[in-house]
Parts: C-alpha cells; sequence; structure tokens
C-alpha cells in the first residue's frame, strides 16, 4: 500500500510495507509513490533522463537548454525487477522513495539519491546525492571559489556583480550543471534542467553529501555516466550543444577598454599597435561610440563615419567589435527606431499590472526585450542590419543578467512577466523568477540568429556577460567586472578552466583586471597567462589607469610582445585545438586531470596550471606575485620545455620566479602544427608551415585549418605520427583531406631531444647539438608521405 501524508503545504513520502510497482518502459522505467511518480528514460547509453510528476503531473517537456531532437533521442532498454539497465549503466529506483542508484554494468556504484528520490515541498522541492569521501566536484560555470565546488554552496542567479570577490556569489551565469568525480563507478554528470533560482550544496550544509533545491520549476534533470571526465563533459556537450567554431580573428589578441571615446581615438590605438609591431586581431567599442548610451545608435560627432572606420581598421588587418546593449532606450515617438519598432511589435517585457516595464539603466529609463518570444528574438535580430553594414566583426551583449541600475535587487522585479513563444513550449505568460536566468541566453540567441540572417555565410560572433545552461551555442563568454589583483589573475584561471568543463569552450578575463588597474608586473603576468586562454582580451574600466600593452615602459612591452608573439605563431595548434572543441566539446583550456587523471594526486600546487588541448602545458606559479621558490609538477611520462625544446628530466622541477618566464611544456609524443609570425590573422602567412615533433609515445598531432571565417567553406585536415625507431625517427604525414588551399609551399620540420648526427631520407641532415633539434624542410603535399629519419 502506498501511504502519502500530506502537512500542510508539505508532502511527506513514508515507507510503506507494500511497494509501488515499478513500469517497464523502452526505454527506461516509471514508479509511483503516492501521488509522486518518476520517469527515468535513457537517452543514450550513458545519458538518462529523470523526471518527477509531482501531484501526478508532468512538468512541460520543454527546455531552452536541450533542444527538441535531443531531448527525443531514446535508446532500448533491458527491463530488471527494480529498474533498467543499458548498454553501460544499471538504474535501481527503490519503490519506497522513488530514490535512484547508478551503477556501472561491473555494479560499481557512480551515483546515489539519499532518501526520497525528490522532496517536494509547495512549489520547491530537492534532490539528496550521496558524495562519497574522496570524490570531486568540478563545474558549475563561472563560479568563484576554487576549481574543486567540493564543501561550497551555490545560488544560480545572474548578477550584475561589478568588483565582485573572488567568493562571491552568485554572479553572472547559470550552469546548474556539475561534474561528481572519483566514485568506484567512475565520474558522472548532472545537470538540472530549471531555471529558477536553484541552489547546490556540495557538502557544506552536510558531509558527503550534495544538496539540489529549487523554489519552483520542473523536477527535471540527466545524469551523465563517465567514467573520465572527458566523456561527461562530452556527453554533456552532446546533450547541451557544443560552441560553433568561432571565426579564427577570435583567437587573436584583443584590445579593449571603457572609455575609447573617438573615431580618432581608435586610430591612435591602432596606429601605436602598428607602430610597435604588436599583434593585433580586434579593438573592441564599448558604450561610449554610441549617441547618449541608446543601443544601435552612434555619436556621429565623435565617430563620424562608421562604415570608412571599419573599413580603414579592415586595411590594416583590425575588426571592430561593437557593444549592442539590449536594454532599449525608452523613447516613445522621437525617431528612435529601435524603441519605436518594439512596441510596435509589442516586444517588451510587462510589469505585474501589464505595462510595459520601464527601469533605468545606461540611457536612462529604459525597456527590455521579451527574448522569450521568438518574434521578439527576430525583431531583435534585424536591430543589427545597420551596424553589420558598417563592417562590425562581432558584436558585445552585455548587462543581460538583465543589469537594472538604482535598485538593491540590480534587476528587474520577480513578478514581472515575461511571454513564452519559443521552442516547444507552450505558449504562455512566465514570470521573471522563471526566465531571469535565461534572459541572457536567449538575447545572445536573437544576436547570434540575427547575424546569421544577415550575414548567411560567416560566422557569428557575439561575445555575453550572462548565460544559462547550453548558452554556449550563441556566444563566447568573459567573467565580467573582476579587479587588477593577483587573486583575480588566480580566479579568471579557475573560472576559465571550470567554464571549459561547463560548455563553454571560449572565455576570457578582463586581461589586467577591469577596476583598480594593475600594477606593471600584473598585467604583464596577465598577458603570459592570456597567451595561453582561450579569449585574450586586455579590458579596463572608465577612469581606471590605462592599460594597452606599451603603458608600463619598453621592459613591460617586450615581454608582453614576446608572449603575443608566440600566440600567433601557435595559431594552427590553437585552431586545431578550438575545431576539436566543436566536434567533441573538450575544452580547450583544461584542468591538467582533463588529459592526466593522475595529476589530481599531485603534490604540486597546481591551481595556475592548465593545459591548451592535450598537448601543452602551463604551469604557472601558484603566486605569481611572491618571490618564493616553486615546484611544477609533471602528469607521468615524458615532458619537453616548450620555449628551449629540450626534454625535461623527472617530472617534479623547482624554479624562482622569474617575471620575463612562464613555464610551459609539450607532451613527449606531441607534434605541434606553428606558423610564421603575422600582424593579424587576416595576414597569410608568408614561409613554410612548421612541425614541431617531439618523439615519445602515442606520437601523433593534428592540422585543421579552413578560411576562419565562412561557415559552408572548404577546410583542410591533416594528421601527423611519429614513432622511435631503432635506426631513429619515422615520421609520417597523413593525406590532407578537405579543398582548403593552405598558405604553405613547404613543412620546415623540427625533431627536438634529438642527439648525435641524423640522415633525413638518405641524406645528411643539420643538427643543432645545443638545442638538441634536428631541422629539415619537405615540399607540401596533399598525399599520404613517409619520412625515415636514421641516426648516425
Ligand atoms: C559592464 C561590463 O561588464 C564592462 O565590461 C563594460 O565596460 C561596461 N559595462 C560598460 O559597457
Amino acid at each position: 500500500m502506498k501511504t502519502g501524508l500530506i502537512l500542510g503545504t508539505t508532502l511527506l513520502l513514508l515507507a510503506s510495507s507494500a511497494s509501488a510497482a515499478i513500469r517497464a518502459l523502452p526505454n527506461g522505467a516509471e514508479a509511483d509513490q503516492g501521488p509522486a511518480r518518476v520517469r527515468v528514460t535513457a537517452l543514450s547509453d550513458e545519458i538518462l533522463r529523470v523526471r518527477f510528476a509531482r501531484d501526478g503531473r508532468w512538468s512541460e517537456d520543454a527546455s531552452w537548454a536541450v533542444p527538441a531532437d535531443v531531448r527525443a533521442r531514446k535508446v532500448a532498454v533491458t527491463p530488471t525487477a527494480d529498474g533498467f539497465s543499458t548498454g553501460t549503466v544499471t538504474v535501481r529506483i527503490d519503490p519506497q522513495t522513488l530514490g535512484l542508484t547508478l551503477f556501472d554494468r561491473q555494479g560499481r556504484l557512480i551515483s546515489q539519491d539519499l532518501g526520497q528520490g525528490a522532496r517536494f515541498d509547495g512549489a520547491s522541492f530537492t534532490l539528496r546525492k550521496a558524495m562519497p569521501i574522496g570524490e570531486h566536484i568540478w563545474g558549475m560555470g563561472d563560479k568563484t571559489g576554487s576549481l574543486d565546488r567540493r564543501g561550497g554552496t551555490f545560488v544560480n542567479w545572474n548578477t550584475d556583480a561589478f568588483g565582485f570577490s573572488p567568493g562571491q556569489d552568485p554572479i553572472y551565469k547559470s550552469i546548474p550543471f556539475y561534474i561528481a568525480d572519483g566514485g568506484t563507478g567512475g565520474a558522472y554528470g548532472l545537470f538540472l534542467d530549471n531555471t529558477f533560482r536553484t541552489a547546490f550544496d556540495f557538502g557544506h550544509k552536510r558531509e558527503n553529501e550534495i544538496e539540489i533545491s529549487a523554489p519552483d520549476g520542473p523536477a527535471d534533470y540527466y545524469l551523465i555516466a563517465g567514467p573520465t571526465v572527458r566523456d561527461v563533459v562530452r556527453r554533456y556537450t552532446d546533450l547541451t550543444g557544443k560552441a560553433p567554431l568561432a571565426p579564427l580573428w577570435s583567437l587573436g589578441y584583443q584590445q579593449s577598454r571603457y572609455s575609447y571615446m573617438s573615431d580618432a581615438e581608435v586610430r591612435q590605438i591602432a596606429a601605436r599597435f602598428k607602430q610597435e609591431r604588436f599583434p593585433l586581431d580586434l579593438i573592441w567599442l564599448d558604450i561610449d561610440y554610441q549617441d547618449r548610451n541608446r543601443p544601435f545608435t552612434v555619436n556621429r560627432t565623435t565617430f563620424p563615419d562608421m562604415a570608412k572606420l571599419n573599413a580603414d581598421m579592415n586595411r590594416d588587418g583590425i575588426r571592430l567589435v561593437a557593444i549592442t546593449d539590449l536594454h532599449i532606450a525608452h523613447l516613445p515617438n522621437q525617431g528612435y527606431a529601435p524603441y519605436d519598432s518594439g512596441a510596435a511589435g509589442n516586444n517588451f517585457v510587462h510589469d505585474a499590472t501589464g505595462k510595459t516595464y520601464v527601469a533605468p539603466v545606461w540611457p536612462g529609463p529604459s525597456v527590455f526585450p521579451d527574448f522569450t518570444r521568438k518574434a521578439s528574438r527576430d525583431w531583435w535580430g534585424t536591430l543589427y542590419r545597420q551596424f553589420a553594414g558598417y563592417g562590425f566583426a562581432g558584436f558585445w551583449n552585455d548587462m543581460n543578467e538583465p543589469a537594472v541600475f538604482e535598485t538593491p535587487t540590480k534587476t528587474m522585479p520577480l513578478d514581472n512577466v515575461h511571454r513564452i513563444e519559443s521552442d516547444d513550449f507552450a505558449p504562455r505568460d512566465a514570470l521573471h523568477t522563471e526566465i531571469h536566468n535565461v534572459f541572457g541566453m536567449q538575447n545572445t540567441r536573437g544576436t547570434f540568429d540575427g547575424l546569421k540572417k544577415l550575414r548567411p555565410n560567416e560566422r557569428p560572433f557575439v561575445m555575453t556577460r550572462a548565460s544559462y545552461a547550453g548558452g554556449q551555442r550563441y556566444a563566447v563568454t568573459w567573467t565580467g567586472d573582476n579587479s587588477s589583483t593577483w587573486d583575480h589573475l588566480r580566479l579568471a584561471v579557475q573560472q576559465q578552466i571550470s567554464l571549459g568543463l561547463s560548455g563553454f569552450g571560449y572565455s576570457g578575463a578582463d586581461v589586467g583586471g577591469f577596476a583598480g588597474g594593475p600594477s606593471p608586473d600584473l598585467l604583464t603576468r596577465w598577458f603570459e597567462f592570456a597567451t595561453f586562454m582561450p579569449i585574450f582580451r586586455d579590458h579596463s574600466a572608465v577612469n581606471t589607469p590605462r592599460v594597452e600593452p606599451w603603458l608600463d615602459g619598453p621592459r613591460h612591452l617586450a615581454i608582453r610582445k614576446r608572449f603575443v608573439e608566440e600566440r600567433y605563431r601557435l595559431m594552427p595548434y590553437f585552431y586545431t585545438v578550438a575545431e576539436e572543441n566543436a566536434r567533441t566539446g573538450d575544452p580547450i583550456m583544461r584542468p591538467l586531470f582533463y588529459d592526466y587523471p593522475d595529476m589530481l594526486k599531485t603534490s604540486c600546487d597546481t591551481q595556475m596550471s592548465f593545459t591548451v588541448g592535450r598537448d601543452l602545458l602551463v604551469a604557472g606559479p601558484a603566486h605569481p606575485e611572491s618571490p618564493q621558490l616553486f615546484d611544477v609538477c609533471l602528469p607521468q611520462g615524458r615532458w619537453f620545455d616548450y620555449w628551449s625544446g629540450l626534454p625535461v628530466t623527472g617530472n617534479k622541477l623547482t624554479f624562482v620566479p622569474d617575471l620575463e618566464r612562464l613555464p610551459v611544456y609539450v607532451r613527449a609524443g606531441a607534434i605541434v602544427p606553428r606558423q610564421p609570425l603575422v600582424q593579424s590573422t587576416m595576414e597569410r602567412p608568408s614561409g613554410a608551415l612548421q612541425l614541431d615533433v617531439y618523439p615519445g609515445e602515442d606520437c601523433r598531432g593534428e592540422l585543421y585549418l579552413d578560411d576562419g571565417l565562412t561557415t559552408n567553406g572548404a577546410s583542410l585536415r591533416q594528421s601527423f605520427r611519429c614513432a622511435v625507431t631503432p635506426a631513429g625517427l619515422t615520421l609520417d604525414l597523413g593525406k590532407r583531406s578537405g579543398g582548403y588551399r593552405p598558405w604553405w609551399t613547404a613543412v620546415d620540420v623540427a625533431v627536438h631531444g634529438w642527439t648525435g648526427g641524423a640522415s633525413v631520407r638518405g641524406r645528411t641532415a643539420s643538427v643543432d647539438a645545443a638545442a638538441q633539434t634536428l631541422r629539415f624542410s619537405l615540399p607540401a603535399s596533399a598525399r599520404a608521405s613517409r619520412v625515415e629519419i636514421a641516426r648516425r
């Protein structure tokens, strides 16, 4: 017999002698206990969806994060007495509590509910999961604090968090997704697809217990089996989408400041970069280019000809990105088209009384597009027509938490009314409590889709401050208004790694810090780290000291330039890793344990260490401001010093801090493609493709290239392999696939760690004995070729 006891609004499900039957479904199972019902279905062998019906009623099957066609995926399962098995996992449903336990096929525990599968209390609910000792928790997007979320408690509520502290929560984004790593059955992921103000507690309240709670909304989550963190991240991005490959130029160096005031100032900045021969791809225009901060206007006095400015910059290899805030100035019938056209289509959010909601942001009184209506997003997209025509390369969606001035909550009232008319949602009104966390994401969706219509063949580039799970499909992101402190440099590394594990392959932090003004050393160090991060944008606030790279004198400029140049030389590798991110979901910037799980047990402080792809390892000092010696621990296996190309002896090294140097290593077994230095990605490299070969186990490398801009153009792909042989080394250059014509006609090969003489294809080759480097050139070929290198 099932027993349900209602106490006020609290529904307690009591254990009873007789249990609910578990009903098999072709792709899962269902069970009831009192009026509560759970349905567990398999989208694939490793991705399960868990939904609860409260009072017997299922919540709407619709989502901002998981597209309908993905939610519709199913695999057949094998029913068991108390659940079912897929090809890789077994689910057990406790008929008394509806609690779930997940095992791998060997019977090892992956995840386990504590008590009820879900506990409802009025509109709210709570989930509780065991968190065994030794389990690490990763993910949750841009949250501050340490990378391991264990012991922390977090709230998901997109917040304009100017000058946030390194422990502040919540800040800009809400990604209710974590990865639990270290259980006996391997890592698993949990994504709660609920847009309300949810909370995740990882053993803060109760040791060894994860508590997830939501004040309202669907009890609808996905369990993603690993066993590795990499498996979980790939599957999470199968579910919520991969970040599309961004334009090549987004990997270039980017200069920004809140207060580039005029056309003349932008030209001066560009000219100085040119004069210094400091590579540059992008200059960002913040709100100051606008007429009285009104979105989609231009101040014609200070920026008389935007099209010409764009064209002139482009000629120098520089693109411009413009900010386009969502808050439309409230200027009825004053000839301000964004307001008038928006109002005509009923495109703005309403307050609880049904009036258009008006509140102050940059332009003064403003209105807010109703981005959860497709029609409003489409209208929003049309606002970009003129700006796309000016030739702006991309757009910046800021303030989209949404930020509202002069109110303690920093956002709109919770009872504001949004209209949902989108996707497979039933058309309905929804309160701000439900929409708040997806508002920014839907803002970027409108921008992304609008740009696709305006420039159908080009990859849209949108950068956003706020977002929700799946927002990586529409925009890259940055970490908002950080500060110019060493703690924030450390935090940026953690946040960007975490964003990568949470689907956002492309992230940046304001290099140098937005608020405060960095010391010269801090800015230089930040340049060094950012050289290896996905988005490298120097940005700073109005009324702070300026931070263009040359401002701290020649020594700092030289170091910063040397690092930026290195990034441009590495562009073929970076772009290949970015393409891998788009295809697989593997982050561009990764925690060491992503590819080297042994690093979870390292004795070194690796909080400032990460890899770019699998093969490049940045081992920054954990306290770069400290003059103390620091240790670098490398993963098992052999490594090369990236800068000298020399093999490293041992896996633990000690360094004296040196502002000129950031330790970077290459995996023995990597083949890294590089290119001659250019001043912008618009410049065609002149010379040979460079292949740096670091012999070792599993020796391989990849190269991906295309025009860097279009969505349907030709591409080029080539794989490289190497093998140490008794005679020396064999290098295989795979067949080039795809029709893209490369810029090189020759390949310069450098084999590192080479001692003694060498002959290549039977001819004596030159070896730099001190650098232990063997160098030779090959004509480039689209066909597969093998090079035998013999020791002499
Ligand atoms: C807030 C953003 O976070 C910051 O980067 C920008 O400079 C200002 N808004 C002004 O647009």
